[in-house]
C-alpha cells in the first residue's frame, strides 16, 4: 500500500518530532504535500531554552491535525542522565553525551505517541550526515520493528534558501532567529555547537560560539568551593540542601557556568566515519563526573574501579552510537548500579577559572583507612607482611630473570 493511503477513507498519520524551527515547520507541510499523511507534532522538552511563542499553535496553523507539547525533564534526568552519570559516560573521553542521551527519551515519547494515535510513521529533522539519525531509526526500530521512518531533511534537496522560500510561498512562518553560522543543539546536561568557521579545526573557538559559560578569564578571581551530596551513586543535593535532579542539573549549571567551567573543543570520530570538529559546552555535566569520580574512589574497591573503566567505555559507545535500547546497555546498567551501592557521601569541588576539582571527600562508607596510611603516628599497618608479599609478588620476576640470565653469558 502506498504511503498515506489507507483501506478506510481516513489519512495514515505520521507522529513529527517536533521543534519549532524552520526545518520541523516545512516537514508538515511537505509530509502533507508529498506523502497525503495527517501529521501529528510533537515537541518535547528536554530542558532546552523555552521558546518564547507558542510552538503548539504554530504546528497546528501550519496544518497538524495535532500538536503536543510533553515536559520529559524529570524524566531526562531519571532514566538517562543519571545512568549515564553513574557510568561516567563521556564518547572519547571528552564529550558527555548531552545531545546523544536526549534522543532514546524522545524516540520513547514518540514512538508512545505513534501507539496511542495508531500512527504508522514517525518523521524527524535529522540529516543524513550526522549521529542524531542513527539514533532516531535505531531507536525506533528497537522499540517497534513494524514502524516507518521518514526523515524529510534526508528526502529533500532544499538548500536554506529554498526552504525559507517554500515556507514563504506555503504560508508557513519563518522565524528567522538572529542568524547564526553555527547549528547548535541544547538540553540540561549540555550544549553542542558545530559548523561555520569551527570546521577549520585549526581555527581556536571565536567568543561566539560559546553561549552558557563565561570565559575562563572572565571568570572570578576568587574560586568557589561547593559541596555535592552522593546518594548510592545520585546526587541528592549541594551545601546541604537536597533537590529534586531537574533543580540541581539547572543551578548547577549556572553556578559552574559562572566560573568558565565545562568548555570543550574536539574532533570527534562520528558513526557514520566522518570526523567532526565540535564544541560543548557542560558545566554541571563535567562538575558532576568529576565529583562522582571522586567519590568513587574512595568508596569502591581497586578491582571494581579498573573493570568498570572498560564497561563505561562501552557505555558511551553504545549510547553515542544510537543502541541505547539494548540488551547490552540494560545488562551495564545493572552492572554499574551494583557497583553504586556504597557510592554514598559527599565531593567538596573547587569551581575557579574553568576548571572543576575535586579537594574533599568523605562517606559513611569510606575505604580510606588513615592507620593503614599514615606515615605518622598510630600506623595500623603490619609491615612484617610487606617483605613476604613482595617474595610472591615478584616470585615470576625473578624466576624469569634467572632462567634468562644464562642467555647472556
Ligand atoms: N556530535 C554530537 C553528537 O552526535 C552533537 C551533535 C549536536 N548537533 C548539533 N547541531 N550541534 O552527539
Amino acid at each position: 500500500m502506498a504511503i498515506g493511503k489507507n483501506k478506510s477513507s481516513e489519512k495514515d498519520k505520521v507522529v513529527l518530532a517536533y521543534s519549532g524551527g524552520l526545518d520541523t515547520s516545512v516537514a508538515i507541510r511537505w509530509l502533507q504535500e508529498k506523502y497525503d499523511l495527517d501529521v501529528i507534532a510533537v515537541a518535547i522538552n528536554v530542558g532546552q531554552p523555552s521558546s518564547t511563542d507558542d510552538i503548539i499553535s504554530r504546528a497546528k496553523a501550519i496544518g497538524a491535525v495535532k500538536a503536543e507539547y510533553i515536559d520529559a525533564k524529570e524524566e531526562f534526568v531519571t532514566d538517562f542522565i543519571w545512568p549515564s552519570l553513574k557510568a561516567n559516560a563521556m564518547y572519547q573521553n571528552v564529550y558527555p553525551l548531552s545531545t546523544a542521551i536526549a534522543r532514546p527519551l524522545i524516540v520513547k515519547k514518540l514512538v508512545n505517541i505513534a501507539k496511542r494515535e495508531g500512527a504508522k510513521y514517525i518523521a524527524h529533522g535529522c540529516t543524513a550526515k550526522g549521529n542524531d539519525q542513527v539514533r532516531f531509526d535505531t531507536g525506533i526500530f528497537s522499540l517497534d520493528p513494524k514502524l516507518n521512518i521518514i526523515a524529510p531533511m534526508r528526502e529533500w534537496v532544499m538548500t536554506r534558501e529554498e526552504e525559507i522560500e517554500y515556507a514563504r510561498a506555503n504560508d508557513i512562518p519563518v522565524i528567522v532567529s538572529k542568524k547564526s553560522p553555527y547549528s547548535t543543539d541544547e538540553n540540561l546536561w549540555g550544549r553542542s555547537c558545530e559548523c561555520g568557521i569551527l570546521e577549520d579545526p585549526w581555527e581556536e573557538p571565536p567568543e561566539d560560539v560559546w553561549n552558557w559559560t563565561a570565559s575562563p578569564k572572565d571568570a572570578p578571581d576568587e574560586p568557589e568551593y561547593i559541596e555535592i551530596m552522593f546518594e548510592k551513586g545520585i546526587p541528592a543535593g549541594y551545601n546541604g540542601n537536597r533537590k529534586d535532579g531537574v533543580t540541581l542539573i539547572t543551578e548547577l549549571n549556572a553556578i559552574a557556568s559562572k566560573h568558565g567551567t565545562g568548555r570543550i573543543d574536539h574532533v570527534e570520530d562520528r558513526l557514520i566515519g566522518i570526523k567532526s570538529r565540535e564544541i560543548y559546552e557542560c558545566p554541571a555535566a563535567i562538575l558532576l563526573i568529576t565529583a562522582h569520580r571522586g567519590m568513587e574512589s574512595l568508596t569502591v574497591q581497586r578491582d571494581v574501579l579498573e573493570f568498570k573503566r572498560g564497561v563505561e567505555q562501552k557505555y558511551s559507545e553504545l549510547a553515542y552510537n544510537g543502541l541505547w535500547f539494548g540488551v547490552l546497555r540494560e545488562s551495564l546498567d545493572r552492572f554499574i548500579d551494583e557497583t553504586q551501592r556504597f557510592v554514598t557521601g559527599t565531593v567538596r569541588m573547587k569551581l575557579f577559572k574553568g576548571n572543576a576539582a575535586v579537594v574533599g571527600r568523605r562517606s559513611e562508607y569510606s575505604l580510606y583507612d588513615e592507620g593503614l596510611s599514615t606515615y605518622a603516628e598510630g600506623d595500623s599497618f603490619d609491615h612484617v607482611s610487606a617483605a613476604g608479599f613482595i617474595y610472591c609478588w615478584s616470585l615470576p620476576n625473578r624466576t624469569a630473570a634467572k632462567a634468562h640470565m644464562k642467555d647472556k653469558k
